[in-house]
């Protein structure tokens, strides 16, 4: 069976582009792999959360990702801070890790742009945090989307610097998986090209959005004033519609919109009542589940535990591991 690992960052609400991104594939991957899906809020610090929203973000996704579908008896679920020793890794491996390469990374240097003021440490050692996650549970695969390719890149570098260096080959080589033909890009509500609750939390549709909260936003949809002549091309806006209804509806549905949007004949109220209306079918289920789980608090942390136990008890044996090659014995 092959190890998987992944994290996401708690910054918020989970919504539809985090699900067909990044959640749908967990989903699928806890069938038929030893899974370990985090929640990264060491890394989430960079951009300093106050404590009170690190804590509630942090519960929140728990909430999600096992209201969305991710079971506990199947993949490993914990939180990062729950096992510290993935911190020891990365002092480990960051002392074969050069300041240069950091410089480099994409991330930092768009982050660098971003936020010119807050430049912390903690940035430019993203990478090498990120490759301790990985490592510490020895993953053969890595579902992640496009954006983080560079990340892993550098993480099959450090592995692979510190099998020379030790003459061991005791690190896998990590490799990013996603589903082929089935990532996806999921567009923003407001005509953007990315569903992004950090570029605009009114593109988003959030798991957790209520029946009318998911109509109102989808009513208030940008579009355009619809086509003039058969075959002329969608604007962004529009394109957007029917990416997203691909997204949750049928596939006649889809059909019956083009073939009106072809026609010109397409009113995009009616799309767009559809659209909402399918949307709320799908996130329906998940809502309720998340509500319920809100008020069960025993069973969330005893999730968060039993994951963070064994969690732990993968990290440990990798530690001793990496530390008996490094030379540090203890007397
Ligand atoms: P955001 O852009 O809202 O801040 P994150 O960067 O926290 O989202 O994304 C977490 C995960 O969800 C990543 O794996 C990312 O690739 C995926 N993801 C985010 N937005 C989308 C989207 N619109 N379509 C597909 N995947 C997405
Ligand atoms: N950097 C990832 C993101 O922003 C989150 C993350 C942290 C991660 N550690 C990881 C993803 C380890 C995969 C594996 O989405």
């Amino acid at each position: 069976m092959d190890r998987v690992v992944s994290g996401i960052r708690p910054t918020g609400f989970l919504h539809l582009g985090n699900y067909f991104g990044a959640l749908r594939n967990f989903i699928k991957m806890q069938e038929e792999n030893e899974c370990f899906f985090f929640i990264a809020d060491y890394h989430s610090l960079t951009t300093h959360p106050t404590p009170l929203d690190l804590q509630s973000n942090v519960r929140n996704i728990l909430i999600e990702y096992i209201a969305a579908g991710l079971d506990p008896e199947k993949a490993t679920i914990y939180v990062q801070s729950d096992v510290p020793q993935v911190c020891e890794l990365s002092l480990l491996l960051s002392m074969n890790v050069y300041i240069g390469e950091l410089q480099r990374v994409a991330s930092f240097k768009e982050k660098v742009r971003r936020q010119p003021d807050n430049v912390n440490a903690g940035l430019l050692t993203y990478p090498v945090l990120m490759a301790a996650d990985i490592l510490l549970h020895r993953a053969d695969k890595v579902p992640v989307g496009k954006d983080q390719e560079q990340h892993l890149e550098m993480t099959r570098d450090f592995a692979q610097r510190f099998n020379r260096i030790y003459k061991n080959e005791y690190f896998k080589l990590p490799v990013a998986y996603n589903f082929g033909s089935e990532l996806v890009k999921i567009p923003g509500l407001d005509g953007s090209t990315k569903m992004s609750k950090s570029d605009n939390e009114n593109s988003c549709i959030y798991l957790a959005d209520a029946p009318e909260v998911i109509r109102k936003k989808v009513m208030k949809a940008v579009s355009d004033s619809g086509p003039t002549e058969p075959g002329q091309p969608k604007t962004q806006a529009v394109e957007n519609l029917f990416q997203l209804m691909k997204a949750v509806s049928t596939p006649d549905t889809l059909q019956y919109f083009e073939d009106q949007y072809q026609n010109c004949a397409i009113r995009y109220g009616d799309m767009k009542k559809q659209l909402a209306a399918d949307m709320i079918a799908f996130v329906q289920p998940v809502y309720e589940r998340i509500l319920e789980l809100r008020e069960k608090d025993d069973y969330i942390r005893k999730v968060a535990r039993e994951g963070a136990d064994r969690a732990r008890e993968s990290a440990a044996k990798t530690i001793k591991e990496v530390r008996e090659i490094i030379g540090i014995k203890s007397f």
